[in-house]
């Protein structure tokens, strides 16, 4: 289904100061001036929100820069929050939402996602939007009930010009943070398709086809490239495995191999 270039990002999640972020960009950037054809990845990095300026800075326009939440509004009485003006003073990419944590220990809805999902497209960013069911939704056989529900809400209203700006991970929550997850290259293929189809569904055919579908949760170096080369993914969302630059190089060095 890939149409450009392979899309392979990390979430920091809850790590990193300003001087370790900056110093991760600057070694990620050296390693990946040694591969031949870094050109056909697009890479991105999701720092916590103070260290976004400085990795900015540092990736010198070669990465994309994303922010890990935002709130729906543009300014106003929510104490601890972050808005898409601000977020746009900071040249960021792409914003992150409906990640797991999000949802599992903030409360995160799906109407919560949509909301944001249209603050995102008015402000020029790029919503990496995370759906995924949880291993109960598996055991119980209504995986991809769930993923459609959740397409549903989050994509209400969405106008299809601007499918080719969406990103959805597709997260199986059961995966993420866990060792040796296992989910397997068909699952993967089989879910990713789903959710294509039920984008088809709100947004068109065509549309839908212009989505980037990512895949997430426990992704390492000995599934990467399995993953890129067989599950039909557009690419790839890491956590754990690309929190040191070395590791996140060598990923991306068996992704590059792995599409040829
Ligand atoms: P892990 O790769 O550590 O499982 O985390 C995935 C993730 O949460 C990406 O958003």
């Amino acid at each position: 289904m890939r149409t450009g270039r392979l899309l392979l990002g990390t979430n920091w999640k809850m790590n990193k100061t300003i001087r370790e972020s900056v110093d991760y960009t600057r070694r990620l950037l050296g390693l990946l001036d040694r591969f031949d054809r870094s050109d056909a990845v697009q890479v991105f990095v999701i720092p916590p929100y103070t260290a976004i300026e400085a990795v900015k800075r540092a990736s010198e326009g070669r990465l994309w820069v994303g922010a890990q939440n935002m709130h729906w509004a543009e300014r106003g009485a929510y104490t601890g929050e972050i808005s898409a003006l601000m977020l746009q003073e900071l040249g960021v990419d792409l914003v992150e939402l409906g990640h797991a944590e999000r949802r599992r220990y903030f409360n995160e809805t799906d109407a919560d996602v949509n909301r944001k999902v249209h603050t995102a497209l008015q402000y020029g960013f790029k919503p990496l939007v995370c759906v995924g069911e949880q291993l109960e939704d598996k055991r119980r056989g209504i995986g991809k009930e769930t993923v459609k529900n959740q397409v549903r809400t989050i994509f209400a209203n969405v106008e299809t010009d601007c499918a080719p700006r969406l990103i959805v991970a597709y997260e199986p929550v059961w995966a993420i943070g866990a060792e040796h997850a296992d989910v397997g290259i068909e699952y993967v293929r089989e879910m990713q398709a789903y959710i294509r189809t039920s984008l088809e569904e709100m947004l068109g055919r065509s549309a839908a086809a212009m989505v980037t579908v990512i895949y997430g949760g426990d992704v390492n170096l000995r599934n990467a490239a399995t993953l890129v080369s067989e599950s039909g993914t557009d690419g790839l969302f890491v956590g754990r495995a690309a929190w040191e630059a070395e590791n996140f190089a060598e990923l991306i060095r068996a992704s590059l191999k792995a599409i040829g």
